[in-house]
């Protein structure tokens, strides 16, 4: 997860305990406890020292998503975070999306010869159909970004791919756990509506706390059911 903030309902509602730094010298942080017969594993990709602040977008996400793997080896990978929905899609601050049946990236236009869909990626999401009908969640397509805003150019590339959740982290996710063949589930709460009135930032501050809960909610039932298949 790229945020404390989105985080910490998760930490309490599975009592996860705090493990410091996942590597001595990097700032991502992992959060250990057990669901059922399952360890978790929780990491967040920690405080920037310079700034002052979480270390979101794709560049940290890769980074962790590499260290995660690498340290502790999972079976699967689920990255759940806040996101921005789409009032045209029929989104609501506070629904709950699967990622399905792919997450890309919208801001990585490489016009060469069979560049153009590997800058994309159609990252594939892990049965997201099956257990969002399951759980009563939505799905989509999820598209991230190194950016909070878009520039139009994002949004047609958005548009080409039918993707209706925005957020800066789960292509990243995604690709690494593709390289390493492990199955990755997108779980994300809507913060903002891209095409409603509001400015993004003022109504991802406003929603953060909400959409977080709701989050976590989804997020452990989620996990209950890769748990348990219930
Ligand atoms: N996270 C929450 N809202 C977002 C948005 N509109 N774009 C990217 N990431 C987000």
């Amino acid at each position: 997860m790229a945020m404390d903030a989105e985080a910490r309902p998760m930490i309490k509602r599975f009592n996860l305990s705090w493990k410091g730094p996942l590597n001595p010298r990097l700032p991502m942080m992992l959060y250990v406890g057990k669901h059922k017969k399952s360890v978790i594993n929780l990491i967040t990709s920690g405080e920037c020292s310079r700034f002052m602040v979480d270390h979101i977008g794709t560049q940290p996400a890769v980074l962790s998503t590499h260290l995660a793997i690498d340290t502790l080896s999972p079976d699967i990978i689920i990255n759940p975070g806040t996101a921005g929905g789409f009032i045209k899609a029929n989104a609501s601050v506070g629904d709950v999306y699967l990622g399905h049946p792919q997450v890309c990236y919208h801001d990585r236009r490489i016009n060469l010869p069979g560049f153009k869909e590997y800058g994309i990626g159609h990252y594939p999401t892990y049965q997201s159909d099956i257990i969002a009908e399951k759980m009563n969640l939505k799905t989509g397509v999820v598209t991230s970004g190194s950016s909070l805003d878009y520039t139009p150019h994002d949004l047609e590339i958005m548009s080409s791919y039918d993707g209706i959740v925005k957020d800066m982290e789960a292509a990243s996710v995604a690709w690494v756990a593709q390289l390493y063949n492990i199955p990755f589930i997108a779980i994300k709460a809507i913060t903002d509506l891209i095409d409603g009135n509001s400015p993004t930032e003022e109504e991802f501050l406003k929603n953060l706390r909400l959409a977080s809960e709701m989050l976590c909610e989804k997020t452990f039932q989620l996990v209950d059911y890769l748990t348990t298949g219930e």
